[in-house]
């Protein structure tokens, strides 16, 4: 099954640096848009908008301040905060162009057809990795009727929607300015479909790949496990163009852990632990000689709301299971699950004492 599994999918097959069938495929395809002119996505305008579908795009860049001085980077780093989507993830891009790419071909069917996605490699269950995870989903499809898998590892609307949206976004705003542009890669849709309309417009700029220190496989390593969620899938997909990238740049968990929370509490912006990872790149970057003055646009995936249970706010949640007693939580409507009964007791006592 295994095996089966590797050559349906091709895994295994891509070696660093060398281009999948795919993206040598999309490099053509890329050419002929930018020809043609991709045309910018519509601006959002202060208007009721007729569904959600039409929220997708247009996140906001903003510059980091606090955190480059402290850290005595020499080049501007702005983020691009993928977050402040209706999905609250970068993924709801290529979800919504593979959606109407199916449609359009007669592929799917709304209010018909189930769609099944792998979207996440089961990180504690690395040995099995993302080939398990599709073999979930072949099964899935095999037992659900009217079931189907747009395919974001080797579907060529995922790099191409971030070729027609996030590239032309990041060109508009910031007029054409942007030096450096830093992602880190799951599928590698976002880097290679961004990476590839930037250098279509100005061939200066250059691409940097962020990856695990503990799975640096674009850099030639091996798979291992990391807590770096929705990156460094264990694979090199069809959808990456490694070829595209000008640096990579290996960040460790604990680095990306770190980082993030800094995000959150130096400069108010609370993202996943793959933004933490990102971020940690761009000043790597950031710090170089080489790099002064330049401009680094970085691309944080995801809002940190989506943690909230992980490793990234476990002193957080450990914390708030320990808090101590208050007079509101004693007298909170519902009373609070933790409250322990000698514990009320005694609080009780002392408040009729007063
Ligand atoms: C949560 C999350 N979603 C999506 C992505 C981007 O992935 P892709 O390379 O598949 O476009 C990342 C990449 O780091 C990520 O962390």
């Amino acid at each position: 099954m295994a095996e089966a599994l590797k050559a349906k999918y091709n895994l295994g097959v891509n070696t660093p640096n060398i281009p999948s069938p795919l993206s040598v495929e999309l490099h053509e395809t890329y050419r002929k848009m930018h020809a043609e002119g991709v045309p910018i996505p519509p601006f959002r305008e202060p208007k009721i908008y007729q569904s959600v579908v039409d929220l997708i795009g247009w996140t906001p860049l903003v510059e980091i301040n606090q955190i480059t001085k402290e850290e005595g980077a020499v080049a501007r780093v702005v983020v691009k905060l993928e977050g402040l989507t209706p999905g609250s993830s970068v993924k709801d891009r290529i979800a919504l162009d593979m959606i109407l790419d199916a449609e359009q071909k007669g592929l799917i069917t709304p209010g018909v057809t189930t769609l099944i996605e792998p979207s996440e490699v089961v990180l504690t269950d690395t040995k099995k990795g993302l080939p398990n995870l599709l073999g979930k989903c072949d099964d899935l499809l095999a037992s659900i009727p009217n079931s189907f898998m747009l395919g974001q590892f080797y579907n060529s609307q995922n790099p191409l929607s971030h070729f027609k949206s996030t590239g032309p976004e990041i060109w508009t705003a910031t007029e054409g300015k942007i030096d450096i542009f830093v992602a880190t890669a799951g599928t590698g849709g976002t880097i290679s479909g961004t990476g590839h309309y930037l250098k279509s417009m100005n061939l200066k700029v250059k691409v940097v790949g962020v990856e695990p220190a503990e799975s640096p496989l674009m850099q030639g390593g091996k798979p291992g496990p990391h807590v770096i969620q929705g990156t460094g899938a264990g694979i090199i997909p069809d959808t990456i163009d490694v070829s595209l990238m000008d640096e990579l740049v290996s960040v460790t968990g604990e680095e990306a852990l770190t980082m993030a929370r800094r995000l959150g509490l130096e400069e108010g912006l609370l993202v996943g632990i793959s933004s933490g990872a990102a971020m940690v790149g761009a000043l790597k970057v950031a710090k170089k000689n080489e790099n002064t003055g330049k401009l680094i646009v970085a691309l944080l995936p995801s809002a940190g709301e989506r943690y909230l249970s992980t490793i990234l706010f476990k002193d957080i949640k450990e914390e708030m299971e320990n808090l101590k007693i208050t007079d509101s939580a004693l007298f909170s409507d519902p009373p609070q699950e933790k409250v322990k009964v000698e514990h009320v007791a005694d609080e009780v006592r002392k408040l009729s004492l007063e």
